[in-house]
């Protein structure tokens, strides 16, 4: 079937045949992560649940629910012999193998150890929110978690807040669709203006995300319109309701809201921050949220941000602005994300000396120390806009006094949207893993660690699949396995979420189903850059939906994001020597190493350097020469994942393969289209031939 290319990005994704699987009592909605299979290991055994409250009953209850159906039993306390033991380290009497387990130091909130000794599987946990992520752990493992003696390993997650951003609207938006840059069809929380009755799906939602370790949602788009922001006053039920439905996972909920609200729902005159008036109805609000959800995440702000209203309305700063709810929160334990994405976004194409890049750094480094302790500051992980390659944003290494979020897009809007396959894993690894201040200094993770968290803009939907295109599920389960362990290889995270989805493939073919899936999308994140923009330059995307290549589309717009190539070479200088200064924003070594053509490294030559065509790569290819052979290597790659996917037909479920086989047919279209425009656009613009003789249009 051939998908037609979006109008724009109010477009679904395609409409195709519902899957077979289901999870538990929920018929047509593929089981992702969970299908029954993946808790035979649990099932088939005799298990002991030692815990009270509200998340170890729901341990208890997926314990019962997967004996029903696998054979075990669960087992009452002096009922042994167990194989599996789940306990609170409080519970009294523990089993002898479980005391056996219990280290000398606290085991902390969310974690658990987990142990084998005496042919008992042991998981411990001094909360019950480790116990259900000790239960998740043992049913990664699956039968290896009964097959040999295991030392106790303590898991902890690297950061607190471990958050997916929804950019869900209750109305359907006039040009944004239900779901901002959703490609999933609607949303899973919101229908024609209202909840959804039915809030099953989103209890199984709740479910996947427990099991890869996401603990907040906020449930509302960051751009807040004029119904959403009365989720804050009269519409707060139905955001308690979806509460209610998370809480048994862990899972607290967030809002977004709008800094106007206190005029535009609260009918005051202004929403100065510094306002006695305004911070009393902050006040007030935020008392009655707390009233109907007592454990209320806290506030997701975009200010004055693409029009959204802020504090430079009054002559305030951010601090002043953010400061404003995180005073509100504060008497509650709430939290204020307070999103760095501040830029002009109507800056004259013609003025070559403002640099989007530079804008988040210019507005909240000076303001470093001034937010209160509740503030986080949630910061996108590149200076632009989740492109398929960016350096690392500065602002990260620039506030050390401030708790930084580090925000990531697993919706894939300038990845391929969910119609091409970009496993985003290895891209996420290595900015998680980037160290600002060279090798000495901490990464990027350990800055998120250090209080702010994780944050990434979920790709889910309403879609049978979750996700649109199934193997975009990877990339929702890849998000939160590194937002608990970021030093994860992607490729072992790859292969934990096959052994989940594919349980039910049968036993002698889940290695060949293996094998096709890592051939397909271990790489796919450098195939899809290879055919995109080159070497780090970003956009060149159709403008307004994103998707689908438009080398000028946005060249000669307020938008900030040009490449600048003219027909001697291309690219931005963002240099302090003769460009818009941004590589001082980078601390050493990497003010240096970005500053010098020399040392910058190739995939980011032309986000920092404006070079000519003929300047060689460090690789030894000339740029023109590298965009040529990686457009053509790029799309051939996905023509490559294509025959990977059809030879692979039998081993997975027909309605699954088959909308994967459609989605490559587009993948392969789009990839071509890629290869075809860009390659024209340089070769008209530089006049230089394929060194290689290959047909260029
Ligand atoms: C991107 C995206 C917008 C979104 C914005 C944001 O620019 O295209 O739809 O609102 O990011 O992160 O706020």
């Amino acid at each position: 079937m051939t998908i037609p290319e979006p109008a724009g990005p109010e477009m679904a994704g395609p409409e195709m045949a519902a899957p077979e699987m289901a999870g538990p009592g929920m018929a047509g909605v593929h089981a992702a992560w969970l299908p029954p299979e993946a808790f035979r290991a649990v099932g088939s055994r005799r298990t002991l649940v030692l815990g009270e409250g509200r998340l170890a009953g729901t341990v208890h209850e997926e314990v019962a629910r997967a004996c029903a159906r696998h054979g075990g039993s669960v087992r009452r306390a002096g009922d042994g012999p167990y194989d599996l033991v789940l306990a609170l380290t409080v519970a009294e009497p523990l089993p002898e193998a479980a005391a056996g387990a219990r280290p000398g130091a606290p085991i902390g909130d969310e974690g658990y150890v987990i142990a084998r000794t005496d042919g008992v599987t042991v998981v411990l946990a001094d909360e019950p929110a480790g116990l259900l992520y000790g239960l998740f752990h043992v049913v990664r493992l699956g039968e290896r978690a009964f097959a040999a003696e295991r030392p106790a390993e303590h898991h902890r997650p690297a950061t607190r807040l471990r958050m997916l951003d929804h950019w869900d609207n209750v109305d359907v938006h006039p040009v944004m669709g239900q779901v901002e840059r959703g490609y999933a069809g609607g949303s899973i929380f919101w229908r024609d203006g209202a909840p959804r009755g039915d809030l099953a799906r989103v209890r199984a939602y709740a479910r996947l995300l427990a099991a890869c370790g996401v603990n907040a949602i906020s449930v509302n788009n960051v751009n807040v319109h004029a119904t959403e922001a009365r989720l804050l006053t009269d519409r707060l039920g139905d955001v308690a309701a979806i509460a209610g439905v998370l809480r048994p996972y862990g899972i607290r909920v967030h809002l977004s809201v709008s800094f106007a609200s206190p005029v535009t729902v609260g009918g005051l005159p202004s929403a100065d921050p510094l306002g006695e008036d305004v911070r009393g109805w902050w006040a007030e609000v935020t008392r009655r949220v707390y009233d109907a959800i007592p454990d209320f995440g806290g506030y997701v702000v975009k200010a004055d941000s693409e029009g959204q209203p802020g504090p430079f309305a009054y002559g305030r700063d951010h601090a002043d602005g953010a400061n404003l709810l995180a005073g509100a929160l504060a008497p509650y334990g709430g939290v204020v994300h307070w999103r760095a994405f501040v830029y002009d976004h109507r800056q004259d194409w013609r003025d070559r000396s403002t640099d989007r890049a530079r804008a988040a750094c210019d507005h909240f480094a000076p303001l470093d120390g001034r937010f209160h302790d509740n503030v986080i500051l949630q910061v996108k992980h590149g200076p632009i806009d989740f492109q398929a390659r960016e350096p690392v944003s500065p602002v990260i290494a620039a506030m050390p006094a401030t708790r930084v979020a580090v925000e990531l897009q697993v919706t894939q809007e300038y990845t391929g949207q969910q119609r091409h396959v970009c496993y985003l894993a290895p891209m996420w690894r290595e900015a998680l893993g980037f160290r600002p201040r060279g090798a000495g200094g901490p990464a990027v993770a350990d800055v998120a660690g250090g209080g702010g968290g994780l944050v990434g803009v979920s790709n889910v939907g309403d879609d049978p699949y979750w996700t649109g295109h199934p193997l975009a599920q990877a990339n929702l389960y890849a998000f939160g396995r590194l937002a608990w362990e970021p030093r994860l290889d992607p490729a072992a995270i790859l292969d934990e979420w096959i052994d989940l989805t594919f349980a039910p493939v049968a036993d002698g073919d889940i290695e060949r189903a293996r094998g096709t899936l890592h051939a397909i999308m271990d790489d796919s994140w450098r195939v899809y850059e290879r055919y995109t923009a080159p070497l780090g330059v970003g956009f060149m995307v159709r403008p307004g939906h994103h998707y689908g290549p438009d080398v000028d589309g946005y060249e000669y717009t307020p938008w900030g994001t040009y490449h600048f190539a003219d027909r001697d070479g291309v690219g931005v200088d963002r240099t302090r020597a003769t460009g818009t200064g941004f590589t001082g924003q980078y601390p050493p070594p990497w003010s240096q190493v970005y500053e010098s053509l020399a040392d910058c490294p190739d995939e980011l030559l032309l986000f920092f350097h404006h070079v000519p065509y003929g300047h060689v790569l460090r690789s030894g290819a000339t740029v023109i020469q590298h965009i040529y052979d990686t457009h053509f290597a790029g799309a051939e790659q996905v023509a490559e994942a294509r025959r990977r996917w059809q030879e692979a037909a039998g081993l997975f479920d027909p309605a699954l393969h088959a909308r994967v086989s459609d989605l490559l047919d587009e993948q392969v279209r789009c990839a071509e289209e890629w290869r075809d425009q860009v390659n024209a656009y340089f070769f008209r613009k530089s006049g230089v031939p394929d060194a290689r003789g290959r047909r260029i249009p």
